[in-house]
């Protein structure tokens, strides 16, 4: 049984003290919903502040990108090592580092690697483009995506995966519910390929683009969604508070 996650990306916004605020507004809300994992990826520079707030509660600390050297002469950079200490969880190849930070494959490859050495959990991100999913290409760009960050990688413990479509990320233009259950079925099937059937039956993978209150049922309530990444609505407390309840309605019992 895998057990559905809401994990909310919060980008680069909110200062070190608008990020406590916004976690001091969902922490009880949250900590009352059982059998969902509920993530949150505060910048960086918040991270500490924001795991010694959600100490002793059910929520759970992700980081929004990671660096693949353990340590030296990388000004500005931060590293698995670094993160272990504070998070469980971190996002990796989000399209919006793929496409404004030139972060290829490979990159994300190394830094799925470094992650995983470390115990981090990684939340792997794929999706195609507009132009890909008007030439009818999702499925190759996907499994492309999806096999060239598991290169080398010999076990995923922990790993979870988010389908998201480029054009639905901070669009307004969701998938559909039956779109995406069909790609993510398709990723599973890659899994089991590349690894085995028991493997891919226990990877969670999540769908992201636009997700909002008013919509997230339609994607949690399909067989192959395990949850959402999400990102503009994790930005309101009310908002993140009801994805994850409708989540534990849907899926959690
Ligand atoms: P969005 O972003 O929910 O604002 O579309 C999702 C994401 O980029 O993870």
């Amino acid at each position: 049984m895998r057990v559905p996650m809401i994990a909310g990306n919060w980008k680069m916004n909110t200062t070190v003290s608008e990020a406590l605020e916004l976690v001091k507004a969902m922490r009880a809300g949250l900590d009352e919903v059982d059998n969902v994992d509920k993530v949150i990826c505060p910048p960086f520079i918040s991270l500490a502040a924001v795991g010694e707030l959600i100490k002793g509660s059910s929520i759970k600390l992700g980081a929004q990108n990671i660096y693949f050297e353990e340590m030296g002469a990388y000004t500005g950079e931060i590293s698995p090592l670094m993160l272990a200490e504070l998070c469980e969880f971190v996002i990796i190849g989000h399209s919006e580092r793929r496409q404004y930070f030139n972060e290829t494959g490979e990159i994300v490859n190394k830094k799925i690697q470094a992650a995983l050495k470390v115990g981090l959990k990684p939340i792997l991100c794929i999706g195609e483009r507009l132009e890909e999913n008007e030439a009818g290409l999702t499925a190759e760009v996907v499994t492309e995506q999806l096999r060239s960050a598991l290169t080398g990688i010999g076990y995923l413990s922990g790993l979870v995966i988010a389908y998201e479509p480029v054009w639905a990320i901070g669009t307004g233009k969701a998938a559909t519910g039956e779109q995406s259950n069909e790609t993510i079925g398709l990723i599973r099937r890659n899994i089991s390929e590349l690894y085995d059937k028991e493997i891919a039956q226990g990877v969670r993978i999540l769908y992201g683009g636009s997700v909002t209150a008013a919509n997230a049922a339609e994607f949690v309530r399909q067989l192959e969604i395990d949850g959402a990444l999400v990102g503009g609505a994790s930005l309101k407390a009310a908002e993140f508070l009801s994805i994850v309840k409708q989540t534990s309605e849907i899926r959690g019992h």
